[in-house]
């Protein structure tokens, strides 16, 4: 018998109780971990603490840990882990520049993006910080017919930072901007596990849709942005200390707040999982 427990959120995602991510998971608990997160693309773990190795066992439950991309952000012993930490980012008129800000899907640029990504909430400032989620899914269901008859068709190419990106990236090394990639993209994907038709949109990464104009492109990127971001679709995670969340990057968009006060603490351990190249929804 299953010692999982799951409360669904109202919108999107699942929080599961019943299981110490201390420890390994019989095969059994895995694959009913991963039937859930195939199908709520949102799993909330509360009351965990866990250290880096135990996060990095706890993850790939879910999959094979892929490197971070910015190496200045990774934990020195544990270089697959990654931190968001505030005393690593910069400030613009008193207010922290969080990496994160606007809904988006990470590394969406990559020939095969990560599937997941996860974090662990090792420090939360007392007010503010938390990490927004919206269903992608929903957001295409709810389409009509001719837009979605329309949209299968289309590609977007993903760069490092789109001409017309609402946010900053953090500057890469020569050497490590030499390794980026630009990748098409379907604007629809099919998810691999769950067969669920979902929009594929990062306004920070896209620049324009193959085959229209920059303008034309763009509005509609804009256009579909709007729809997807509405409170409709979105799970608003508030971080407790020892908070691990995993979310399927081909299922959500997420996006950080930087709500808090700056003089606070805020720190997270991440990890991404590997992921293949995307299939388009046809
Ligand atoms: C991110 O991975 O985009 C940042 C999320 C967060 O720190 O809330």
């Amino acid at each position: 018998m299953s010692i999982i427990q799951c409360k669904i959120n109202e919108i999107l995602g699942a929080e599961i109780a019943g299981v110490d991510l201390t420890k390994s998971v019989s095969d059994v608990t895995r694959a009913e971990l991963n039937a859930l997160f195939a199908e709520h693309a949102v799993l909330v773990f509360r009351d965990q603490s866990l250290t880096p190795p135990q996060f990095m066992q706890a993850a790939e439950i879910f999959g094979s840990l892929m490197e971070q991309q910015i190496k200045k952000f990774v934990l020195p012993d544990y270089p697959l882990v990654g931190c968001n930490s505030t005393k690593d980012l910069p400030r613009k008129n008193g207010k922290l520049q969080v990496r994160g800000e606007n809904y988006h899907t990470d590394h969406s640029n990559d020939i095969a993006p990560p599937k997941a990504t996860s974090l662990m909430a090792v420090e939360i400032p007392t007010y503010g910080g938390d990490t927004q989620f919206v269903d992608v899914r929903r957001a295409y269901d709810d389409l009509s017919e001719t837009q979605k008859t329309t949209l299968q068709r289309l590609r977007s190419k993903h760069v490092h930072e789109s001409s017309r990106s609402p946010r900053s990236f953090a500057k890469l090394s020569p050497e490590d901007m030499a390794k980026i990639p630009h990748t098409l993209q379907p604007l629809v994907i099919q998810h691999p596990i769950s067969n669920r038709p979902a929009l594929y949109l990062n306004t920070g990464r896209m620049e324009g849709i193959e085959g229209m104009s920059p303008n034309e492109g763009f509005a509609l990127i804009d256009e579909l942005y709007q729809h997807a971001t509405q409170p409709r679709y979105e799970y608003r995670h508030q971080w407790r200390v020892g908070d691990m969340v995993i979310w399927d990057n081909r299922s959500v968009m997420h996006q950080a707040n930087a709500d808090y006060d700056p003089e606070e603490y805020r720190y997270l351990y991440r990890v991404m999982l590997q992921g293949d190249k995307l299939q388009s929804f046809d």
